[in-house]
């Protein structure tokens, strides 16, 4: 979800209000991709990297982490999505934790519909704690056992989607993405609109995908 700070920057107001507009665009965008077929998404809303920001701004999102998932509790459940907060979130407060525990034990069974928010989230992260995991349990490091240990429980992305214009990943998901397709939107991510997810969905939809065999 690249962009919230230039977006904010060229209407001349806070990063603070770009990230605020950002987040409330998250569910909407969540119901327009299981509108158009999709199961599950994630949305990175902080990196590791990110957390070395001002502490203002991660206090922020962190806060905005607290009001959506306050806000959509209750879609959460109706709708049997299952949510989860993937990333380090030992420095959260308490309070957030405890907050997400609830979250994530109220629908934990839910199995057609996944929405979850990375946050202090990396790939490089993923993998260590996947590798720590399996050691602590006396498990062998394979391609299956450490694939069901990364914090996305073997569920690898179709397609990634980056917002903002950069192409690059930045640590997002380095293990899960190695056949993932790539989309990267010249948009800003508070601009995104149902039209562009659906061209993005459209062309997702035309392309072959041989995951390296020759068909
Ligand atoms: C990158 O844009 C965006 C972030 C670091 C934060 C994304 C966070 C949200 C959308 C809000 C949080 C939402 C939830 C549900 C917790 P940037 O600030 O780096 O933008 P820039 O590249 O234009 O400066």
């Amino acid at each position: 979800m690249d962009g919230n700070g230039r977006w904010a920057h060229n209407k001349h107001e806070s990063r603070q209000y770009g990230h605020k507009i950002g987040s409330s665009k998250v569910y909407d965008v969540y119901k327009i991709c299981t509108d158009l077929g999709c199961k599950s998404a994630t949305f990175f809303a902080m990196s590791s990297e990110n957390m070395q920001r001002d502490n203002d701004e991660t206090e922020f999102i962190s806060q905005l982490l607290v009001s959506s998932i306050e806000k959509h509790f209750l879609d959460l459940l109706e709708n049997k999505i299952k949510f989860k907060v993937i990333g380090d979130t030992s420095s959260l407060s308490n309070d957030i934790k405890q907050l997400i525990n609830t979250t994530e034990q109220a629908t934990k069974n839910f199995t057609e519909f996944k929405m979850y928010i990375a946050y202090n989230y990396g790939g490089q992260w993923d993998i260590l704690n996947a590798v720590n995991l399996a050691l602590s349990n006396n498990d062998s490091i394979t391609h299956d056992t450490l694939s069901n240990y990364l914090s996305t429980e073997n569920d690898f992305p179709d397609l990634i989607v980056r917002t903002g214009g950069y192409k690059r990943l930045s640590n997002f998901m380095l293990w899960q993405a190695v056949y993932s397709e790539l989309e990267f939107l010249d948009i800003l991510w508070p601009d995104i609109s149902r039209r562009d997810i659906e061209l993005i969905f459209e062309q997702y939809t035309a392309t072959k995908r041989n995951f390296g065999i020759v068909k």
